[in-house]
């Protein structure tokens, strides 16, 4: 689905249920969200109501009673980066709307950590995410930030039905797969391949293999950086947020007692680990459910359910440069061959000794769409939850052991390449400064 013809679907299925629409309209609260998206969608098709413009339509419904926090940090950083389309422009502003359910939950518990969930395009993954999250212990107490990597209809419907938390929404305004004629999506004077630019006059610089970008698989490398940035340094539910920040992914499956034990760890950790950098809800081998022990482990850094605090951040943010220049277009590769390696000293995490959290999905982030058969996980319906995942299942008392000299990559990887144009480095290094620091 390209960005063109999204918002002519989702017209032209909504024009005949309009009845329906309406009705439901009047039932339900309306979320400025849903109003907002209604009405840019609209104008996405080049429609005008009443004669207004797209952003006369967003300064009176939305933007202008939840105050400049970002506008006035992207005014100067807006001029810097590509030139946006009019979904990127509004899905800026969707990004300023204020979290779904405050009704429902008007505070955030003290002490709460704050979980983000980032995501492309698998629907049939997300609800069971979703699904296992709503099933999670303390839930209702914190945020929920869903931040999405491209604009997908039935992606966006699974998150605004949930009901069991805060949910804000945040889509990567410079996603790829918003540009469908220029970058940071595909322009025509794009080299493909191995083309050679002098030769073919084409844009694009080569990675270190000979090849030119792809714009599908630079955009997770992308959205995570991009996300990084704007959670921790662009968003005022959570500029001044002091405690951990979870991360998960939209094939994560979440055990119930993942938050309670969360909770727990972080309150460890400066005691039982002081080297630890960071809170793992899973261990660092992927097929691994845990060792079972009475123990405490810390290891290498994992990538399913990671969580770390505002000081780690800015030690990550430090090595932009670094993170940007690294010819390789996976985030967590790049973090483990690059970023970790230059604190100096080993880059450990702490958990639990039983998995909280289990990577399900089988298929590659951005064949969702395509291959969609092999992308169909029966297994699903099969993660088993026993009675020990359901309730906290750390003991405070326990001691740590760390494993050390695992395998994995590690400093002197040369990277995968796919990260080798100067346009993707530099995008990167833009949004890194794109909130001031
Ligand atoms: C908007 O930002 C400006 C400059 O940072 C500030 O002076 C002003 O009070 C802000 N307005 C609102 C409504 O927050
Ligand atoms: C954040 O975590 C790091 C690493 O675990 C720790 O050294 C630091 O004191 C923590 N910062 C705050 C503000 O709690």
């Amino acid at each position: 689905m390209t960005s063109k013809n999204m918002p002519l679907l989702w017209y032209r299925k909504h024009r005949i249920k309009g009845l329906d629409v309406w009705r439901l309209l009047s039932l339900v609260p309306i979320t400025l969200f849903g109003v907002v998206v209604f009405l840019v969608l609209y104008h996405s098709k080049n429609e005008k109501i009443n004669g207004l413009s797209v952003s006369d339509l967003l300064s009176t419904h939305s933007v202008d009673n939840i105050g400049n926090f970002s506008y006035s940090q992207f005014s100067s950083y807006k001029s810097n980066l590509p030139k946006q389309n009019d979904l990127s422009i509004m899905l800026d502003s969707l990004n300023q709307l204020p979290p779904i359910n405050m009704d429902l939950y008007p505070k955030l518990v003290y002490g709460h950590i704050v979980i983000v969930l980032y995501v492309h395009n698998r629907p049939q993954y997300l609800k069971v995410v979703v699904d296992s999250l709503s099933r999670v212990e303390g839930i209702s107490e914190t945020l929920l930030i869903v931040s999405h990597d491209g604009y997908f209809d039935e992606m966006n419907k699974i998150i605004q039905s949930i009901r069991f938390c805060q949910v804000k929404q945040i889509f990567a305004p410079l996603s790829p797969h918003l540009f469908s004629n220029s970058f940071p999506g595909v322009s025509p004077s794009d080299c493909k391949d191995q083309d050679d630019p002098t030769k073919k006059r084409c844009q694009g610089t080569k990675d270190q293999y000979g090849n030119h970008r792809s714009p599908k698989i630079v955009s997770l490398k992308h959205h995570w950086w991009w996300m990084m940035n704007t959670v921790w340094d662009g968003l005022k539910e959570t500029y001044h947020h002091s405690g951990h920040i979870l991360f998960i992914e939209e094939d994560h499956f979440i055990f119930p007692n993942a938050y309670r034990n969360l909770q727990l760890l972080a309150q460890l950790e400066p005691a039982k680990c002081p080297h630890c950098y960071a809170l793992n809800l899973a261990p660092s081998g992927v097929k691994s459910r845990g060792e079972g022990w009475e123990s405490l482990i810390a290891e290498r850094m994992g990538n399913v359910g990671y969580a770390f605090n505002r000081t780690v951040w800015r030690k990550i943010h430090h090595k932009a440069n670094e993170f940007c220049s690294f010819d390789d277009y996976n985030w967590d590769i790049t973090m483990w061959a690059t970023v970790y390696p230059s604190f100096g000293a080993p880059v450990y995490t702490l958990r639990g000794p039983r998995s909280s959290a289990i990577h399900f999905g089988k298929c590659g982030l951005h064949q969702g769409h395509e291959d969609k058969a092999a992308c169909v996980v029966d297994s699903l319906v099969n993660i088993d939850i026993e009675d020990l995942d359901r309730v906290k299942n750390i003991n405070a008392n326990w001691g740590v052991h760390t494993l050390e000299n695992q395998p994995g990559y590690k400093a002197g990887f040369k990277g995968w390449g796919g990260w080798g144009d100067i346009r993707d480095r530099n995008l990167c290094r833009k949004f890194a400064n794109m909130y001031g620091y």
